[in-house]
């Protein structure tokens, strides 16, 4: 579903990934861990298409990123979810429209949309708060939201960049879930995090990045 083949990746002059090789297959979950500047959140940009690699391939849910062209970029982006920190809400927007905004560049019909973002809503059990404003919610409450948004168009693929980062250990294991949720249901799952205690004991692969590379693979 993901596979990198010797992918490097550098910004201006500093090496970030060398030779990198790795596969995710479909309906897996698996997770990213390591220092931070590792490259953790580089390779996610690089599967997203937010980054280009220097050299080596990479294929997305059958999509080859090298012979992608800029204006086929938002086909791959159909079918690759995205909980990034710096992909915020917009606040000027409410609730519902954060999540029908990933619907309406698909062009779907107003009423399928409406089915869908209340179906995702629903599901992160935010229904009651579909007509307010992101910063009249939680943190745990935003972050639902942001999933929301990633699910809502149904993708084969779903990236997490620290996706647990400000939250407790209750709402972020409402997170996790939600998670579980959505790879039960054929999604393919990526993970970046610090936070150990999420992948601990899930039986998941998780690969630890250093040095540019992948410094060991283990199970969670
Ligand atoms: N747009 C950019 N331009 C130049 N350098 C960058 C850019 N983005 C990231 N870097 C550098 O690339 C390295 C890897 O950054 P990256 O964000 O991928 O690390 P990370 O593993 O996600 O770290 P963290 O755990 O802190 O989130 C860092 O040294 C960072 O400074
Ligand atoms: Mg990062």
């Amino acid at each position: 579903m993901i596979s990198f083949t010797n992918v490097s990746k550098s910004y201006e002059d500093e090496l970030i990934l060398k030779d990198f090789t790795f596969n995710i297959d479909k309906g897996e979950v698996a997770y990213m861990t390591g220092p931070s500047g590792a490259g953790k959140t580089t390779l996610l940009k690089l599967i997203y298409c937010a980054e280009r690699p220097d050299r080596g391939q990479i294929v997305v849910a059958g999509w080859d990123i090298n012979k992608l062209k800029q204006r086929t970029i938002p086909f791959l982006r159909r079918n690759v979810g995205i909980v990034f920190q710096d992909f915020r809400l917009l606040l000027n927007k409410t609730v519902f429209d954060n999540i029908a905004l990933a619907l309406r560049v698909h062009y779907q019909h107003p009423n399928a949309i409406r089915e869908d973002v209340n179906a995702v809503l629903k599901e992160v059990k935010l229904s009651h708060k579909a007509k307010t404003f992101p910063q009249q919610l939680s943190g745990g409450e935003q972050q639902r939201v942001v999933i929301a948004r990633a699910m809502v168009s149904k993708p084969t693929v779903l990236l997490a960049d620290e996706p647990t980062g400000n939250l407790d250990v209750d709402t972020s294991q409402t997170i996790m879930n939600l998670f579980r949720e959505i790879n039960a249901r054929g999604t393919t799952v990526l993970i970046a995090t610090h936070n150990h205690d999420l992948f601990h004991g899930t039986g998941r692969r998780v690969f630890f990045l250093r040095n540019k590379n992948i410094e060991k693979e283990i199970i969670g």
